[in-house]
């Protein structure tokens, strides 16, 4: 079984990659990937030798050479996790995030068309539902919840979707999508929440959180998800959306003060700045359908995970302290400066 997997360099991808080699041996994994600055190949080294596993450097908007991998491989499945993805430079330039999540995504789906696939899954977010009030717990994400976004990543995001469904109904491509929750763990970049006040409060530098902390996101153990996508691409039903999360909200401000516990690092770092532009307040995920239809639960719960990916980042930190110099710190400056 040939498998195209794209944005393979980055966080999730890398982690599925690593997952699917080591659950499915019988797997061929091609990583499709066109290393932007969130793209790592040194994340890939590991299994880069392997004979089942092949990296291009390529761009899902680029019809020529996604057509010509297609040609040399004839994937079974392609998973498409490549996408830009951080909200905050959606808003400084909503461009590329058109591009690579909208368009990227009709090429890939094109692809499929011409040579013919059994599945084309779309890694998809929770965050096309837009926003939930922070006063109504009772309220939360189904996949009846109608599309309402918020960001210029999170309306990409949504065309994406839009556009996979109405490839299957128009064309019966076999298509399927999840919408997860925020993930962590292990290679997630450290402009993120999570990795990005793990490498501050080890550097003894000020934690900026937006606005008062107070919003809420629904955090998953990257594994977990992974997880998720291989049920879906084996016992899946085309056409269907399913939503991935794990019960485990959590308030911004709660996950910096643990961070700083974990680290033996003083609160006093914590500097509340600026909010980001359109901030949502709250995601909480139902994965009721997917436990109810596929048996998917999550297996880590947030006070291991979160403590087995701060230890990962302590003892790889050459991993992104090189990610930390040079692009990084401009993006830094620009964004945090005068915040
Ligand atoms: P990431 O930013 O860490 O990695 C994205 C990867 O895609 C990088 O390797 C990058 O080089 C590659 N890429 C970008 N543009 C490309 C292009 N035009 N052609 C080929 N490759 C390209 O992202 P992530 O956090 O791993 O997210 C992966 C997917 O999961 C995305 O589609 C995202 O929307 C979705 N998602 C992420 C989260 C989360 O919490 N991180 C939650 C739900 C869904
Ligand atoms: P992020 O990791 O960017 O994920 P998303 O916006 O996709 O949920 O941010 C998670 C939350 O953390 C979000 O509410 C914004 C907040 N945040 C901060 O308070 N400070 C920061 O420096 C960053 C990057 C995020």
């Amino acid at each position: 079984m040939t498998m195209i997997v794209t944005g393979g360099a980055g966080f999730i991808g890398s982690n599925f990659i690593f997952y699917i080699l080591q659950t499915h041996p019988d797997y061929r994994i091609v990583c499709l990937d066109k290393l932007t600055y969130a793209g790592n190949l040194s994340t890939l080294a590991p299994v880069m030798e392997k004979d089942n596993f092949r990296f291009v450097k390529e761009d899902i908007c680029d019809r020529e050479a996604v057509y010509r991998l297609f040609e040399e491989e004839r994937p079974e499945v392609v998973v498409n996790f490549a996408a830009e993805t951080h909200v905050d430079r959606s808003i400084e330039d909503p461009s590329i995030f058109l591009q690579t999540n909208v368009l990227g995504v009709q090429v890939m789906m094109d692809a499929c068309r011409k040579y013919g696939i059994k599945r084309y899954h779309q890694v998809s977010t929770d965050e096309v539902y837009g926003d939930l009030p922070l006063d109504r717990p009772d309220l939360l994400f189904t996949e009846d919840t109608p599309l309402h976004t918020s960001s210029p990543y999170s309306s990409s995001k949504a065309g994406a979707d839009l556009l996979a469904m109405a490839y299957h109904r128009t064309y019966g491509l076999p298509v399927t999508i999840s919408r997860c929750s925020n993930n962590y763990g292990p290679y997630q970049f450290p402009e993120k929440l999570i990795p990005l006040m793990i490498a501050n409060a080890l550097a003894d530098k000020p934690l900026p959180v937006y606005g008062q902390g107070l919003n809420v996101r629904d955090w998953l153990y990257v594994e977990d998800h992974c997880k998720a996508i291989d049920l879906i691409l084996q016992k899946g039903c085309v056409g269907e959306v399913y939503n991935v999360g794990g019960h485990n909200e959590m308030r911004n401000i709660d996950i910096v003060k643990l961070i700083c516990a974990e680290l033996g690092k003083p609160e006093s770092l914590i500097t509340y700045v600026t909010d980001r532009k359109g901030h949502d307040l709250r995601y909480a995920i139902d994965p009721a359908k997917i436990y109810k239809e596929l048996g998917w639960l999550p297996e880590t719960c947030f006070a291991e995970g979160i403590k087995k990916t701060i230890r990962w980042y302590l003892d790889n930190r050459s991993w992104w302290e090189e990610i930390g110099s040079g692009e990084y710190q401009k993006y830094y400056e620009r964004m945090y400066g005068n915040r």
